[in-house]
């Protein structure tokens, strides 16, 4: 087992390696490692002795499980109604090209960007508002909002 694992590993013999537990398994081992990893997903299989196909169904089934590592950044745009009434799609959109993504892909290839939507943040009057590491942006164009990336994008490729 590699040395990443191993917590994992622990996580799940402290639930006594208990199928029952396996929504609870998952939940702890998301916490600690941001994302579910196929490697962390098969060892909970194994050792719970359960089939691979039952923990990915689990873990594709709840929204709040994440089988890729996210971004350095975490983009939001918010879709609740005001927001999207004021077009946050286009915003969306906007972004989600930007940045590559394709199918089911919310972090762009270099690792910097995850792009999520989120409920209403209760700024309703900013409305669009998307969030950048969770600092809210108000009345979002696509414009700014790519404006902002560009500007995250420069100062990391300053930083290396
Ligand atoms: S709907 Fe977007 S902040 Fe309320």
């Amino acid at each position: 087992m590699s040395n990443e694992l191993t917590r994992a590993d622990e996580i799940i013999e402290s639930y006594d390696c208990n199928q029952a537990n396996l929504i609870a398994i998952m939940q702890e081992i998301q916490a600690e490692y941001k994302y579910l990893s196929e490697e962390t997903l098969t060892l909970i299989a194994e050792k719970l002795g359960v089939s691979t196909a039952k923990v990915y169904s689990v873990a594709t089934f709840y929204e709040n499980f994440s089988l890729e590592a996210k971004g350095r950044h975490i983009v939001k745009v918010c879709a609740g109604t005001a927001c999207h009434v004021r077009k946050s799609g286009p915003i969306y959109d906007a972004i989600h090209d930007y940045l590559g993504l394709t199918g089911k892909k919310k972090t762009s290839a270099d690792g910097l960007f995850t792009l999520e939507t989120v409920a209403c943040l209760g700024a309703c009057g900013l409305a669009p508002v998307m969030t950048i590491d969770g600092e809210v942006h108000a009345k979002m164009t696509p414009e700014a909002a790519l404006e902002l990336l560009e500007d995250i994008r420069k100062k990391e490729g300053a930083a290396v």
